[in-house]
């Protein structure tokens, strides 16, 4: 252990990048992963949770090894028997292996999953990025059919309004598939010809090995360049071409409003036709609130059946910081009752209240050591609690709790018996 000149060890601190969530903000994303769930099952999705370690093979891949996410922040080592081994950066990729472990192809029809946990990227920490960061994520698997990208982002646009994200918009572009994206990549490769030595060096090195992703290209000056560049969407093929239109025609059937940003390409391989991201004003420059995108061939990439699919993944991270700034969704206060009792007399009783108001759901602290009613509700209002029943030797003696009311500091006497009832009508 490291010992500093007084002898007393150094704290150990959480691993860069990596944070504790603390119950008061752990309450916030309780009740956004509530909503999540409640809405995706509302679409008929139901929860996978795969490993977070898996074989470095499966993102080498799915997600590409020219991409940031393979060649620069995965979390890879070797294990004790030599086996490749890496912390999941993503989940689309884990949830496709499953699907083909499982053979869940064989029971037909859509198969429709979501997934809430960590993910570990080994980027550069700063606000709202993280190396240790959660997704909330859904994936939709078995049919190519447009009307599958439509109700994914209809169950996202419902779903961030349920948590009172408002500022919130959506970018869409397709990306083609696997007819028309090799010319495309070739015109850009040709394109990029006779311009690539005016960008910076990831770029030009990307004009070579993969072309697509210049157009992440983030570095100010090479922005007026990639503007100029051909767009996939005007080299879309015949069955591409009407399968985006045909999400364009969705989306405005339902009155979902959409941005088309022809440059959006994300940052992994996997993606086929439409990709989308959501962006959030409130997030400042890390203000991609989510993305996803459909995935055609990344199923027979990993050694499966033909399996289309569509899915996207929210950064949870993100979301929290968006649903905090909207103050719409807001925790549950973490304590209901607080139950005063003055006098060892009284301890008997007021845990039996205790008990039987916990075995009806509600929220209570009772104090541990014997305490003046002062102190107990000087400690029931630093706690946050709505009601508290004070039960002293008098309130035994008269057959009457009193209840008193912390937000209006109104107080009832209510019989032992029908303490319960009292607060839980008051408390629902
Ligand atoms: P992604 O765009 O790499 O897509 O990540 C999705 C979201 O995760 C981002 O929009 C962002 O909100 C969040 N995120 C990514 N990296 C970090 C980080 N270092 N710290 C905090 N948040 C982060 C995917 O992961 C795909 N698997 C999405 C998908 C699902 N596509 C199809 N299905």
């Amino acid at each position: 252990m490291t010992e500093n000149p007084s002898n007393r060890p150094v704290p150990i601190r959480a691993v860069k990048g990596t944070r504790d969530l603390l119950p008061r903000d752990a309450a916030l994303w309780q009740k956004i992963e509530d909503e999540a769930r409640r809405v995706f099952a509302a679409y008929h999705f139901g929860e996978i949770r795969t490993p977070i370690l898996e074989q470095t093979a499966l993102f080498a891949r799915s997600v590409g090894e020219d991409t940031d996410i393979v060649s620069k922040e995965m979390y890879t080592f070797e294990d004790r028997d030599q086996e490749r081994l890496t912390l999941r950066p993503e989940a689309t990729a884990s949830v496709v292996r499953a699907y083909i472990e499982h053979s869940l192809y064989n029971e037909g029809g859509v198969h429709k999953l979501y997934y809430v946990g960590p993910m570990f990227r080994r980027d550069r920490p700063q606000k709202g990025r993280y190396r240790q960061f959660y997704q909330i994520g859904a994936e939709a698997l078995g049919s190519e059919h447009p009307a599958v990208d439509v109700e994914l982002l209809e169950m996202l646009v419902l779903f961030l309004e349920r948590v009172g994200i408002r500022d919130s918009k959506l970018l869409l572009n397709s990306v083609g598939d696997k007819n028309c994206r090799p010319a495309y990549i070739e015109a850009l490769r040709e394109a990029l010809g006779s311009v690539k030595d005016q960008m910076c060096g990831d770029c030009q090195r990307r004009a070579d090995t993969n072309p697509l992703r210049v157009l992440d290209c983030k570095v100010p000056a090479d922005q007026p360049i990639i503007e100029k560049l051909p767009r996939m969407i005007d080299h879309l093929c015949a069955e591409c071409r009407p399968h985006f239109d045909h999400v364009l025609a969705g989306l405005g059937a339902r009155g979902i409003a959409y941005e088309i940003t022809p440059r959006l390409v994300r940052g992994l391989d996997y993606y086929t036709r439409t990709t989308f991201e959501i962006t959030s004003g409130v997030l400042g420059a890390q203000n991609s609130l989510l993305g996803g995108g459909r995935y055609d061939g990344l199923s027979e990439m990993l050694g499966g059946p033909a399996a289309p699919g569509i899915g996207f993944a929210i950064g949870e991270d993100r979301l929290a910081l968006a649903v905090e700034a909207a103050g719409v969704l807001k925790p549950e206060r973490p304590l209901q009752v607080y139950v005063a009792w003055l006098g060892e007399t009284a301890r008997e009783p007021a845990a039996r209240l205790a008990r039987d108001l916990r075995a009806r759901g509600l929220s209570v602290e009772a104090g541990y050591e014997p305490a003046k009613l002062k102190k107990s509700l000087g400690a029931a209002s630093k706690l946050g609690a709505r009601f508290a029943v004070i039960i002293g030797e008098g309130e035994l003696a008269a057959g009457l709790y009193q209840v008193k009311d912390l937000d209006s500091g109104g107080q009832e006497g209510v019989a032992p018996d029908d303490v319960a009832d009292y607060l839980a009508s008051r408390l629902h």
